[in-house]
């Protein structure tokens, strides 16, 4: 990870800070942000200087190629304040690399580790206060690309725009979540862009999630688009099933995001010799396991979302619960993960990152 003290970067303070107004202990998941944010526009074939500038609506013409085609990829990231007040960030490396890897799918120019790592460096250490110490506490860092040159050809974009922003964090559920089985609807299909944080792969489960919430659900559970048989993701969160002690997670591919939680969650497991199968999961012998009573749980994986548990799903009309474990591996993950991200835990693999 480069950060390059000899990269010039534009800083125009905000006059004044709006956190004294902020309530930090009420926080809903994405609606608060910090007092900057970093913009870098992409012009005549190359990225310009990286802009920190006062948090604030941006303008475009309304012909835009994002507003028509949807260019748009985006990550999501965390930061951690630790008890010397030091910041830590989890796998940065990680997300830098995944967007530019769903930037090439999307026709997006890739962005440069330097100007990522230098200009997100700097825009932490100005909103620092931002970012509050104690357990579950966290900054939210959105980083995302936009395709900003006005016209309505179908065709990729010449100019782009590379936007960070953050918004403190606390838990990005609040209560229960319960899933549903996705019997029609299909979130990604083979050869599509499912891997990609590509923006329109949010949107499209809107509707459907909708249609699940009126039934009870906070999510669906993406099943394949050819079959609907086999388990995939809850599109914010991959998904991992308990059956007896084991747990199953499917296999990354062209439909799956390669989520940094869960492959951490994999390292957490096999050096706890918690036994992992990675290998396609059906959504039958899920049914039939919830039905022997070898269910013991499902919980979600992801930035926002953490360690996220599942109390029950729903499938063609048929609900499940959950049961409610004193030993679950979601808190027992949950809190090894915790425990690396805010620095309270040997960090083994060289998962943080100090910002300096
Ligand atoms: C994340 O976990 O960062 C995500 O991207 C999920 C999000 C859509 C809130």
């Amino acid at each position: 990870m480069k950060n390059d003290p000899t990269i010039d970067i534009d800083i125009k303070r905000a006059p004044t800070s709006k956190i004294d107004s902020i309530d930090f202990e009420n926080l809903k998941f994405g609606y608060i942000f910090t007092d900057h944010m970093m913009t870098c526009d992409y012009e005549n074939g190359s990225w310009q200087t990286p802009k920190i500038m006062p948090y604030g609506p941006i303008s475009m013409e309304p012909s835009a190629k994002v507003f028509h085609y949807g260019q748009a990829v985006f990550e999501g990231m965390k930061a951690f304040k630790d008890d010397q007040d030091q910041i830590w960030m989890f796998r940065p490396k990680d997300n830098f690399n995944r967007i530019n890897i769903s930037a090439k799918r999307m026709a997006i120019p890739e962005f440069p580790e330097d100007y990522f790592f230098t200009a997100l460096d700097a825009l932490l250490k100005m909103d620092k206060d931002w970012i509050k110490k104690g357990f579950g506490n966290s900054l939210y860092i959105r980083p995302f690309v936009i395709a900003t040159e006005p016209g309505v050809s179908a065709s990729p974009g010449t100019n782009y725009k590379f936007m960070i922003i953050c918004s403190p964090a606390k838990s990005y559920y609040n209560g229960e979540v319960r899933v549903k089985f996705s019997e029609n609807y299909s979130r990604a299909a083979d050869g599509g862009v499912g891997f990609a944080k590509a923006a329109g792969n949010y949107g499209a489960q809107f509707y459907p999630t909708n249609l699940a919430k009126e039934e009870g659900y906070q999510q669906i559970i993406w099943t394949d688009a050819n079959t609907h048989s086999f388990l995939e993701e809850a599109g914010t969160m991959n998904i991992f099933f308990r059956i007896n002690d084991t747990l199953i997670t499917t296999p990354t591919n062209d439909r799956i995001l390669d989520g940094i939680t869960r492959k951490s969650l994999i390292a957490l497991a096999e050096e706890n010799n918690i036994n992992v199968e990675i290998r396609k999961v059906p959504v039958q012998e899920i049914l039939d396991a919830a039905k022997e009573g070898i269910l013991k749980e499902i919980f979600g994986t992801g930035t926002a979302a953490t360690v996220n548990p599942i109390s029950g799903f729903g499938y063609k009309g048929d609900k499940h619960e959950l049961p409610k474990l004193t030993d679950s591996y979601a808190t027992f993950f949950k809190d090894k993960l915790m425990k690396i991200q805010y620095n309270l835990a040997e960090d083994k693999h060289g998962w943080r990152y100090l910002v300096k």
